[in-house]
């Protein structure tokens, strides 16, 4: 009895320390997919500090902040040089990043910022390796809340120099850099986001929260075009098993607003990446923006679709030449159904039928349209006509 006692004890410390020894960063933060902005899609190599003041301004001004967007990320292009003991200075275009940090705060806002564990960011400028622990730390004493790691130089700089043509070493070795960074942002006690970025490589949805990754980009960067979009939203299918709170996948940043998307495709990409429970980090330009971009970026009924608690990313359905049919499992049984022409319009002479039993469903079903709020009824092979590249969303609250 003692002896079973003593042995049952002994598991729960075990279980107690292995749990605690977990990377726990991933249990702290980003328990929904992060929201905020971006300055790469837009501003690429023009951000500077009165940008991303004026980026957190308008988050404010238009609503996004009440809507969920919180995190201002600056991205490549914010890093001038080391000094003689190391230590990483701003370039130019931002003065003072702790002040800039501060300010962001003031507004209720958290800031992220970019590094790359190589010699060299992505853009050529100064990157971390070798001062993983430094930089955190710099991080951390500015306020940072959120750090995008892009793997970028490491590849020649590290990987292919110390393991030459032996690519499983040298994924070990891109592994280990992406842990020592979680590490060395963990020992900065501060929750920090943390943002793998290498393109999907070596499966990274299979390992990234076991090194401390509370997001990872699957795909190569996105472009303001639908091929593009597309593309990046059909690399997700499949991958949903490996999502949840504090670990998601990640199609890459919004183009919402950006190049000469049609406002149906504006509304297509946003719907989606809400059924992909992706990172909603807006890409454009934010001071500028029309009326009709803030009011699809801040459409709540959609935003809650990607911040539905359970954390279930969706799954593509079914596919019926170019319409996709993609669901989502929503926290209390609720389910979302996106509908996505991705081809050409679908006139009455040929609309699309809905295909509620491919689904698993019976009509009819009440759903709420959520582009357009009106509530609808579903039946079987009922007719959609649906114009190019757009899209229709629903929420059924009490599929079956
Ligand atoms: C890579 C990333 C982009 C952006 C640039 C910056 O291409 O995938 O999202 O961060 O680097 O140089």
């Amino acid at each position: 009895m003692r002896i079973s006692a003593s042995l049952h004890l002994a598991a729960v410390a075990t279980m107690f320390f292995a749990l605690h020894s977990l990377p726990s960063r991933a249990q702290d933060v980003a328990l929904t997919p992060p929201m905020g902005w971006n300055s790469w899609n837009y501003f690429a190599e023009k951000v500077d500090d009165q940008g991303v003041r004026a980026a957190a301004d308008a988050i404010v001004a238009s609503g996004m902040r009440e809507a969920g967007y919180i995190y201002v990320n600056i991205d490549d292009t914010w890093e001038g040089q080391r000094d003689s003991n190391g230590v990483l200075h701003t370039n130019s275009k931002f003065p003072d990043m702790k002040v800039l940090a501060d300010y962001v705060h003031s507004k209720g806002l958290k800031i992220g910022i970019y590094s790359s564990p190589g010699r060299r960011t992505c853009a050529g400028y100064e990157g971390s390796l070798g001062h993983e622990e430094q930089d955190a730390q710099l991080y951390a004493s500015w306020g940072i809340d959120y750090l995008k790691y892009d793997l970028c130089s490491f590849i020649p700089d590290v990987m292919e120099k110390q393991a030459p043509n032996d690519p499983p070493a040298q994924m070990r070795l891109m592994r280990a850099a992406y842990a020592k960074m979680a590490k060395a942002l963990k020992a900065t006690g501060r929750p920090i986001v943390f943002s793998l970025c290498q393109a999907g490589m070596d499966a990274v949805w299979e390992w990234a929260p076991s090194v401390g990754g509370n997001l990872w980009r699957t795909t190569a960067d996105i472009q303001p075009n639908m091929y593009s979009i597309y593309a990046n939203m059909s690399l997700q299918a499949g991958l949903d098993s490996y999502a949840g709170p504090g670990h998601w996948n990640d199609p890459d940043m919004l183009e919402v607003g950006n190049g000469e998307l049609t406002l149906a495709e504006n509304r297509s990409h946003f719907s989606m990446w809400a059924m992909l429970a992706a990172p909603l980090l807006a890409g454009n330009d934010l001071p500028h923006m029309k009326p009709e971009i803030r009011d699809i970026l801040i459409n709540r009924d959609v935003i809650a679709i990607d911040q539905d608690k359970l954390g279930k990313q969706g799954s593509r359905a079914y596919v019926d030449g170019e319409v996709e049919v993609w669901t989502r499992h929503l926290a209390g049984g609720a389910l979302a159904l996106a509908v996505l022409n991705t081809g050409d319009t679908r006139y009455s002479t040929h609309p699309f039928h809905l295909r509620l039993s491919r689904l698993g469903l019976h009509g009819p079903l009440k759903a709420k349209e959520l582009w357009n709020g009106k509530e609808m009824e579903l039946s079987e092979g009922m007719p959609l006509e649906m114009t190019i590249h757009d899209v229709l969303l629903l929420r059924i609250a009490e599929p079956r």
